[in-house]
């Protein structure tokens, strides 16, 4: 990892090589120049200058992943971290009510998120996702960018509740409590769906049976059968994926069945 003084391009390789390891990297991205989010006429401050009107926001700050994160001149008071998402700030100090042109807003427009972020940029592209892009949904809904977790909701909650708090704000049908709770809840919405957006529909993670699969051991007995659990699935596999087929309709719980139908 970089440490506090390192320059901000450090940040940037160790996003690359996070980059490396996504299943929809791909060579052109790395490639990418990244551009600094920019105001006409605007040169950086620091940190210590928003301090004086943000003080908030400043001190959760102090614990987020992107505290770290910094624009070349780091000689700054406090470094630069809060203008590599706002913009340089000099010209919003001057003359901080006239918002919109002389501040960047990332809640009201991802770009600046998506020129570091390009992997996730990339995914908010796929045919299933998120409306970010559409710009009917916005990164803050499921991210904090000032808190010290970045993940929603910072700190309160536990478990089960804890990982799928964001998502359940939006889809309560799926998170609700149930009579036959289906444990893979526990390990949270993303177990499942890619938060951003996948290939396949509805966010899945995969389109078919391996989604189960990779929970759920398949063992082949000598007599040709296939066991899932303790009924062998032989036959079964061929109707449809776990679900479609109509045998466990009800993925996420289920009020009437064990096995997880309505
Ligand atoms: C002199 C006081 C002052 C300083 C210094 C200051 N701000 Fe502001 N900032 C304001 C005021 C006042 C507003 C407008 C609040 C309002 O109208 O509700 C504002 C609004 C904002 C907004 C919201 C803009 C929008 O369109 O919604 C952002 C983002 C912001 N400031 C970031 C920063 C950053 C980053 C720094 C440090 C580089 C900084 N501010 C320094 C006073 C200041
Ligand atoms: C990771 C990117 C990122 C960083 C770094 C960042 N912010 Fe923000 N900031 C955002 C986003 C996104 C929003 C929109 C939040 C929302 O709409 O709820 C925002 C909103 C704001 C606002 C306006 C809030 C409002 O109610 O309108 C202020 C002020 C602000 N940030 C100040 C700061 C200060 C000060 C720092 C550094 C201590 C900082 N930000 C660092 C992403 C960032
Ligand atoms: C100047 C570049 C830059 C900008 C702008 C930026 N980020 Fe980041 N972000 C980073 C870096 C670097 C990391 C650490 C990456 C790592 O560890 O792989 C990071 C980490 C994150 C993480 C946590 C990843 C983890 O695994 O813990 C989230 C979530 C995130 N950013 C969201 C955002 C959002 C939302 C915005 C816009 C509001 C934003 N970022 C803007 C550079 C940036
Ligand atoms: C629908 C909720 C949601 C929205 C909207 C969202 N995220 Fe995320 N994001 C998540 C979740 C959940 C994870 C954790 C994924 C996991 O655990 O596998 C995540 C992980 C991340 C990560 C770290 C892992 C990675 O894929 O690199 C980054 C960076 C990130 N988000 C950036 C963003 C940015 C930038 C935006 C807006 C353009 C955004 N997110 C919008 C839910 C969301
Ligand atoms: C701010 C509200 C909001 C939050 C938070 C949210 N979603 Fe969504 N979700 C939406 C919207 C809007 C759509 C698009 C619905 C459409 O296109 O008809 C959607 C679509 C989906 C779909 C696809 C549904 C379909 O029929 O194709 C899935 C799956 C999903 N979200 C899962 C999640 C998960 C998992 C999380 C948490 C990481 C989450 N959502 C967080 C608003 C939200
Ligand atoms: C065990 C895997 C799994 C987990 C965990 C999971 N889902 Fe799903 N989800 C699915 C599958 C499979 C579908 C597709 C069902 C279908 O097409 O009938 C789906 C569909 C959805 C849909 C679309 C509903 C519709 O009527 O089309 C939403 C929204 C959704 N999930 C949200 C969530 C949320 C929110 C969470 C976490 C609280 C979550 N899911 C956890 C497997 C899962
Ligand atoms: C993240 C891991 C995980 C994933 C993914 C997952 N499950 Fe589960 N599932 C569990 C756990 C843990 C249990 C409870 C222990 C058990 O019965 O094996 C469970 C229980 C079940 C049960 C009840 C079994 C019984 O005998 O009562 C059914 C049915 C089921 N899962 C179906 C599915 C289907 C269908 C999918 C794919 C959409 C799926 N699971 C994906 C972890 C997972």
């Amino acid at each position: 990892m970089w440490s506090h003084n390192k320059l901000w391009v450090a940040g940037i390789t160790t996003l690359m090589m996070g980059l490396a390891g996504l299943a929809i990297s791909c060579s052109t991205v790395q490639r990418t120049a990244l551009i600094p989010v920019q105001i006409p006429g605007a040169t950086y401050v620091g940190n210590q200058q928003c301090f004086y009107c943000h003080t908030n926001y400043t001190k959760s700050f102090q614990g987020s992943i992107h505290h770290e994160v910094h624009l070349e001149d780091i000689s700054k008071p406090g470094g630069t971290s809060c203008e590599t998402c706002h913009g340089p700030g000099s010209r919003h100090v001057e003359a901080p009510r006239e918002r919109a042109q002389l501040i960047i807003n990332p809640g009201k427009d991802p770009q600046a998120c998506f020129q570091c972020h390009f992997d996730v940029h990339m995914q908010f592209r796929l045919p299933s996702h998120h409306p970010v892009t559409e710009g009917h949904m916005n990164c803050v809904q499921c991210h904090d960018p000032h808190a010290r977790d970045i993940f929603k909701p910072s700190g309160g909650l536990l478990g089960m509740a804890r990982q799928n708090e964001q998502c359940a704000s939006c889809h309560r049908e799926q998170a609700r409590t149930f009579v036959f709770e289906h444990e893979a809840m526990r390990e949270g919405c993303s177990a499942c769906h890619q938060p951003h957006g996948a290939v396949n529909r509805k966010l899945l993670g995969e389109p078919d049976a391996n989604l189960c699969l990779k929970c759920h051991s398949q063992v082949a007995s000598g007599t040709g059968g296939v066991w899932i659990g303790k009924v062998d699935h032989k036959s079964l596999l061929g109707m449809g994926s776990c679900w479609s087929a109509g045998c466990h309709t009800a993925v996420h719980g289920s009020n009437f069945q064990p096995k997880m139908l309505y």
